[in-house]
């Protein structure tokens, strides 16, 4: 619960303190050649914090996601990582691609393991914590299957294993879910919701699904359409928790929230097409 009071706290100050900030995006503009595809962006993202990121395709969500894990570097700007500059690939971060990244020659126990096999942990403690974290995610049985021979919503559970195994302070996710089916999708939100609920690292999540940026979310930021996509604003989601997310979207105070974002969002998707135009 005191994480919940130093979030909650975080929210209602605009000037969040440096202990407190897991990710600092400060005036960061990425480029790719002559091409501006975000500029002076700035996010903060509090410790514990939830924070969802929506915006119009192309717009440079990615991009943004990418910076922060260290594979693309700012043309101007600075981001820091629990206080310290974000310089080459980042260790403390579990990333979620919104494609499978599973290695297809290795077994779901094998994929987990991979994390903790970098850091040279022991086989027998890479192994115990693979077996206990497949189990966490649903799948005890399922440890020696190639990911070939697990579904969709199965594999996403074992990449969401991977992706916190390594304990990372910050876990990125890049629409994890838009492959799968509404149903699964549903499922794979709570349980999302349930494991980030026991520990409450940091989270920065893309989605193109306004109804789970609001669900799952501490906080929503709209990006504007690109190029030189800029935060049009954010908005604070102060629904209680735990949430179920079938649950919370027929909460009036949901939809209130959903209209208000969606006028905001609206605009810029509308942009976006034009100009693709
Ligand atoms: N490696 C690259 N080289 C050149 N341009 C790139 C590169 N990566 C991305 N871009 C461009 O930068 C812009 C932002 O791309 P990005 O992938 O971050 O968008 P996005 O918001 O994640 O879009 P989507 O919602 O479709 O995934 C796009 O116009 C894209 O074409
Ligand atoms: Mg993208």
């Amino acid at each position: 619960m005191a994480l919940n009071a130093t979030v909650r706290r975080l929210h209602g100050d605009p000037q969040l303190e440096p202990a407190e900030t897991m990710v600092a995006i400060n005036k960061v503009t990425m480029s790719f050649g002559a091409f501006t595809a975000v500029r002076d962006v700035d996010i903060q993202v509090g410790n514990g914090e939830f924070l969802a990121i929506v915006g119009p395709t192309g717009c440079g969500k990615s991009t943004i996601l990418n910076a922060v894990a260290g594979l693309l570097n700012p043309a101007a700007g600075d981001i820091a990582l629990d206080g310290a500059p974000v310089k080459g690939v980042q260790g403390a971060v579990g990333y979620l691609f919104q494609q499978d990244a599973l290695l297809p020659w290795k077994t779901a126990l094998e994929n987990v393991e991979l994390g903790l096999r970098f850091r040279g942990v022991a086989a027998k403690e890479r192994g115990e914590k693979a077996r206990a974290w497949l189990a966490k995610v649903g799948l005890t049985g399922f440890e020696q299957r190639y990911p070939h021979q697990l579904s969709g919503g199965q594999r996403k559970r074992v990449q969401m294993a991977q992706a916190l195994i390594v304990e990372p302070k910050v876990i990125l996710m890049d629409e994890p879910f838009s492959a799968l089916d509404i149903h699964t999708r549903h499922l794979m939100q709570n349980e999302l919701l349930r494991l980030w609920q026991e520990d409450r690292r940091s989270v920065m999540l893309i989605t193109h699904d306004l109804e789970e940026a609001i669900a799952l979310g501490d906080r929503v930021v709209v990006l504007s359409a690109g190029p030189a996509s800029r935060v049009v604003k954010s908005f604070k989601v102060d629904l209680e928790r735990p949430r179920n997310v079938a649950e919370i979207k027929l909460d009036d105070r949901f939809t209130d929230l959903y209209r208000d974002i969606w006028a905001c969002l609206r605009g810029e998707v509308e942009k976006s097409y034009a100009r693709q135009d």
